[in-house]
């Protein structure tokens, strides 16, 4: 926790540059890519691919290291055509994303991603915190049953807040940063 209390901002760039948990990035997935603006730069850095997934695919892009999948992440009979049975990747990540859906079917379907990261690799989320006001229709990930289901999954996992001003819309959201992993 030490480690994270510095004036950085949270971002999945910051997080990735700042070699916090020195992960070895070779695979990753998104959930919830949006414009894919974290996926196209993740595949500068990245060495193998990144499978990018949303509902609505914003720009279909034609980087070769970027799966983009058009589909619902919970639904992981169509994610898992992407996804050897075998395969594991080195980080999972989503940005505002996770909490625009049902307590149900994160509680329920979340672990499918959480059993596709490698020993020593990352989950890594940004998301709204209880006081945020902007972003008033959401499921609040920022809860006990939330925090119940990472400790099952994950060893050890670590949070930060933050207050963000965002330039685009002219406010400020209340957000958190969750990094939880497994030790390799
Ligand atoms: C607020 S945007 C954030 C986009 C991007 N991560 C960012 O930080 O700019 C939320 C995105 O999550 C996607 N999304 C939410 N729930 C989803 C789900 N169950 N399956 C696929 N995409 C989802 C939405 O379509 C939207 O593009």
């Amino acid at each position: 926790m030490n480690n994270m209390r510095n004036k950085r901002e949270l971002s999945l760039k910051k997080f990735v540059l700042s070699n916090y948990i020195k992960i070895k990035l070779s695979s990753a997935i998104e959930l919830g890519c949006g414009s894919g603006k974290d996926a196209l730069w993740l595949s500068k850095k990245i060495g193998k691919k990144i499978l990018a997934i949303d509902k609505e695919i914003k720009k279909n892009n034609d980087n070769k290291k970027i799966i983009n999948v058009e589909a619902d992440y919970f639904d992981v009979k169509k994610i898992a055509k992407y996804i050897k049975a075998d395969n594991r990747y080195d980080l999972i990540y989503s940005s505002y994303s996770l909490c625009f859906n049902d307590k149900e079917q994160i509680i329920n379907v979340l672990p499918f991603y959480f059993k596709k990261i490698k020993n020593g690799g990352t989950f890594y989320l940004l998301d709204f915190t209880s006081d945020e006001e902007i972003v008033s229709k959401r499921t609040n990930l920022w809860e006990i049953w939330f925090f119940d289901l990472i400790k099952k999954y994950f060893d050890h996992f670590e949070i930060r807040t933050k207050k963000v001003f965002e330039k685009e819309h002219g406010h400020t959201h209340r957000i958190f940063e969750l990094v939880c992993f497994n030790p390799s």
